[in-house]
């Protein structure tokens, strides 16, 4: 497929925030994910333009985070401007200084603001407040770094325009990932599946939305927990972790239950049809006992894998670790498109 990004619609961003997907018209997440194609190639080339030099941003982490912390600050570092990550001990936010405070007080030193923490509330209260920029690094609602990413890597893998591409999702369906890739399908007129049991089906608010935009792109949805139904034909199979940073760990025992008819594995992806299938994973993952987690999970439970088998993940069929680079290069077209002086531009 064709990239470019049109500045006049790349410019509507300037001074704008990012917290989810429906923000954004049809042609700004479109020409958003198409800058950060150029950003990526041009990443390679010898003199490259800082676009951000002299700027300063704050990374606020109420969670932990290894590919969103690193994907701005590496992307901020490229085009110049300087960072301060403030972890979820390090700030008054939510104890003793409230959120309307802290945007404020950021805004008066920083250019943008990214927030990743639980209640999405917050991120829109920070961005109420704040006069900069405010990015949501992740919300138990949303997760739009994540989806921008998401476009970008299905469309590098792919020969189709995204109009005719399918990705199904399989696993909890309610949770952030899922939900923005609903959404960010949507905007792209895609063929999006979300397949989990019932009980983890999507939230009716995030259906709402996205089908709304899909009335204007054509995308089609389906919110199914056939694996059949859900998964035939698809080009991309998508799984996230089974609990979500946040939950109770005792959700393990009960989430593995209902889960486990639907980790990915290689019999699951002969369900698509497609010999062509890949898999994505927005990570971490858990694919076997190489983590603590893993471990204290197998020994509770005598299961050895989860979301996706180390078969899958471990095979050509998976391209997580092109997804997980593309968070660079999809962070940092967010930050050029938003941090544009206005009636400028970007280049
Ligand atoms: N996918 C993702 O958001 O990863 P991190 O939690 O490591 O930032
Ligand atoms: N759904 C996961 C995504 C992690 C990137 C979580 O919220 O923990």
């Amino acid at each position: 497929m064709t990239l470019l990004a049109s500045d006049a619609t790349i410019g509507s961003l300037a001074g704008r925030d990012f917290l989810k997907e429906v923000d954004l018209t049809v042609e700004e997440w479109r020409s958003l994910v198409a800058l950060a194609a150029e950003l990526k190639m041009e990443r390679r080339l010898p003199g490259r333009t800082r676009r951000l030099a002299g700027r300063s941003i704050a990374l606020l982490f109420e969670k932990a985070s290894t590919r969103t912390r690193c994907a701005f600050e590496v992307a901020a570092h490229d085009e110049g401007a300087q960072v301060t990550y403030l972890d979820p001990a390090s700030s008054h936010l939510g104890h003793k200084e409230s959120v309307a405070d802290t945007a404020r007080v950021l805004s008066r030193m920083y250019d943008g603001i990214e927030y990743r923490g639980s209640d999405h509330a917050t991120v829109e209260a920070l961005a109420a407040y704040a006069d900069v920029p405010v990015w949501n690094g992740l919300t138990d609602a949303w997760h739009p770094t994540q989806s921008l990413c998401d476009v970008l890597t299905m469309l590098e893998h792919s020969t189709k325009e995204a109009e005719q591409i399918a990705v199904a999702y399989v696993g909890d369906a309610r949770n952030n990932v899922a939900r923005s890739l609903l959404v960010a399908g949507a905007l792209m007129g895609m063929d999006v599946r979300l397949v989990s049991p019932a009980a983890l089906a999507p939230g009716q608010d995030a259906v709402r939305q996205a089908e709304l935009v899909a009335a204007s792109t054509g995308a089609r949805l389906t919110i199914t927990a056939d694996r059949r139904r859900g998964l035939a034909g698809a080009d991309f199979v998508y799984t996230d972790v089974w609990v979500s940073m946040g939950e109770p760990p005792e959700r393990w025992d009960e989430r593995i239950e209902q889960l486990a008819p639907y980790a990915v594995d290689d019999a699951l992806l002969e369900l698509t049809g497609n010999p062509e299938v890949r898999f994505l994973h927005c990570l971490p993952a858990l694919h076997g006992t190489d983590t603590e987690l893993g471990r204290q999970l197998a020994s509770r439970t005598g299961r050895t894998s989860f979301e996706v088998t180390p078969d899958v993940f471990e095979s050509e069929r998976s391209i997580v670790f092109d997804q997980a680079e593309n968070r660079l290069h999809t962070i940092k077209a967010v930050l050029v498109a938003t941090l544009a002086s206005r009636g400028e531009g970007i280049r």
